[in-house]
């Protein structure tokens, strides 16, 4: 994180009123001391998130995301904490004391530098006498002014022009080859994009990072040339639209994937901005990742053909197996998003999107292709297929609806195929010995305790001094090391509330821990009854726990005096207990 104050953090965050923050994204309700709306960071349409203005947090209790106001501006726009600090301190008007420094942004000030002038260029050759045959190739696509300045659409021309000005600006030849504009012959550098309309490409956060250049004059080939990989444009990081849908994605609570730059940019064009465009057929784990973050279903709308079929397949599987809910359009009739639109409208494709089917629905129909489902073994194997692609999919439910389904579609009974695909998993999933029941039940109770009183440590001093007096010791490293972060924060500022503690754990290595502590507690009752309650429980399993060791030592303890020592111990703990 850029370096901003602690106590500047702080005070910003007292400053600011969550609610008022919160609504500035959202739509909140007031009920009673707090206010509600539908939370943004799952798929929902009950308002599942309370905001309170008291005690600076928003909490949603159907997907457990929860944190001060930062935390929620950060998970909203995709931003980093520290520019999260800086949005709100612009918002109510504080100005930063502390500077914050987007460190990539510094390092590679030049570089983005070159790539928006770049940008700037290609742009200006379209509105030339030169650039006409191109834009009357737009026109004729309907890719009308306000696309091209949208999606700041430009032209390159022959004659080495992008090399010949940049070298006016004195850049280094070797810093323009390193960010694929120019390439080196011999002694002569040469224009890498010549002749082609040009799509800028941008990172997540909307810097130009790269460049696609589509052939207009001739059918010549490649038809798209892409920016060579370089530090910047790194394509397995990107996805194609992302910074200008993002937030309709949010709204719409639907991201709808495409294959073409064109499809994206003729679906944001027309109206339907929660979409972007993969680069290439697949997804690298770092777009599985970002696309993770906006806890939306996927809509998967590749080109209507044989490979965009299996790309929806493929990737349909991958997102599935994260977990996360796809739907699928086939269009049929034109090939892809873009031809539909402009043969069909934007109402026929609005009634596709409705209509979208079950990622379960379109496997079902992908493993059927070719099959003969009248023929006994053909049928088999069918089945097979799908209860072997279901393995893996970790949702019990989806599992459920397709086993149901496979059974009265072709009258195999449940309990066969439920037991073929038990045999099918993995030993570990479906085997649960009943010892490891009993500890479960006693392990799941002991974190509850520490997770309650850890959670109302983070809430006020008097909480924190109860554990200090009555608990002081965690026999687990994790939970000590976030007792210890706790206590190290009440040490430098003298007292605590969640929402400042939460600030101060960004910098923590026991970040995550702490928002799965605080995540998991769902009841807003606090007081020191039942604190003592907790502590009471949570120490008693702590010493059956050693008593337990203590017993193990036993046993190999040959020493006589020490034999006698540690059975006294487990005496006077049993006793305790
Ligand atoms: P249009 O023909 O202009 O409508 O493009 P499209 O978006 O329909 O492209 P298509 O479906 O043919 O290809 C999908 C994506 O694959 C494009 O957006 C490009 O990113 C990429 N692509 C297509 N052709 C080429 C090519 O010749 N070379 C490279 N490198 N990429 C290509
Ligand atoms: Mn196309």
């Amino acid at each position: 994180m850029a370096h901003i104050d602690e106590a500047e953090i702080n005070h910003i965050r007292e400053s600011s009123d969550i609610v008022e923050i919160v609504s500035s994204y959202i739509p909140l309700t007031q009920k009673g001391k707090n206010y509600f709306g539908v939370c943004p960071f799952h798929n929902d349409h009950a308002p599942s998130m309370s905001v309170s203005k008291e005690k600076g947090i928003f909490k949603c209790f159907s997907c457990g995301a929860t944190g001060n106001v930062f935390k929620f501006v950060s998970d909203f726009e995709n931003i980093s904490f520290a520019e999260a600090v800086q949005k709100v301190a612009e918002k109510i008007g504080i100005t930063l004391k502390s500077q914050i420094t987007k460190p990539v942004v510094k390092k590679y000030q030049e570089e983005y530098q070159i790539m928006n002038f770049t940008s700037l260029y290609f742009q200006n050759n379209l509105m030339t006498e030169r650039g006409k045959q191109a834009v009357a190739y737009l026109q004729k696509r309907a890719f009308d002014e306000s696309v091209i300045k949208e999606f700041q659409i430009g032209l390159s021309l022959e004659n080495n022009s992008l090399y010949e000005l940049l070298k006016t600006k004195k850049y280094p030849n070797q810093k323009l080859a390193d960010l694929g504009l120019i390439s080196q012959k011999g002694l002569n550098y040469y224009d890498i994009f010549v002749n082609r309309i040009m799509f800028p490409i941008h990172d997540l956060h909307g810097e130009t990072v790269g460049f696609t250049g589509r052939i207009y004059l001739d059918n010549s080939t490649p038809k798209y040339l892409n920016s060579k990989e370089t530090y910047l444009f790194k394509k397995g990081n990107i996805l194609f639209n992302y910074h200008r849908a993002k937030d309709a994605i949010r709204l719409e609570k639907k991201l709808i994937l495409v294959e073409g730059n064109m499809d994206a940019i003729r679906m944001y064009a027309s109206g339907i901005k929660n979409t972007m465009a993969l680069m290439g057929t697949s997804l690298t784990t770092n777009q599985i990742n970002e696309i993770k973050k906006l806890r939306v279903p996927i809509l998967l709308m590749l080109d209507n053909d044989s490979a965009g079929n299996l790309a929806t397949f493929q990737i349909g599987t991958l997102l599935e197996k994260e977990g996360l809910t796809v739907l699928v359009v086939r269009l049929s009739g034109e090939k892809d998003p873009d031809e539909y639109i402009v043969k069909n409208g934007i109402e026929a494709m609005q009634d596709n999107l409705k209509n979208a089917i079950s990622f379960l629905e379109f496997k079902l129909a992908f493993y059927k292709q070719n099959k003969n489902l009248q023929d006994g073994e053909e049928l088999a194997s069918y089945i097979k297929e799908v209860l072997n692609s279901m393995k893996e999919n970790p949702d019990p439910i989806l599992k459920e609806i397709t086993l149901k389904k496979l059974s009265d579609d072709y009258g195999i009974s449940y309990s066969v195929l439920k037991e073929e695909l038990e045999k099918l998993a993995t030993p570990t999933i479906s085997f649960d010995p009943p010892v490891m029941e009993e500890k479960k039940v006693r392990k799941t109770k002991w974190m509850d305790g520490i997770n309650h009183i850890l959670y109302f440590m983070m809430n006020d001093t008097k909480y924190l001094f109860m554990y200090k007096s009555k608990l002081g010791f965690l026999n687990d490293a994790t939970y000590r090391g976030v007792a210890n972060e706790i206590l190290a924060y009440y040490e430098l500022h003298k007292t605590i509330n969640l929402a400042d503690f939460l600030s101060y754990a960004e910098n923590s290595k026991l970040k995550k821990e702490i928002y799965e502590i605080v995540e998991s507690i769902k009841e807003e009752n606090m007081d020191e009854q039942i604190m003592e309650e907790y502590i009471i429980s949570v120490k008693k399993i702590m010493k059956e726990k050693e008593i337990k060791e203590l017993k193990q030592k036993l046993k190999l303890e040959l020493d006589s005096a020490k034999k006698m020592n540690i059975a006294l111990r487990i005496q006077s703990l049993k006793k305790e207990v």
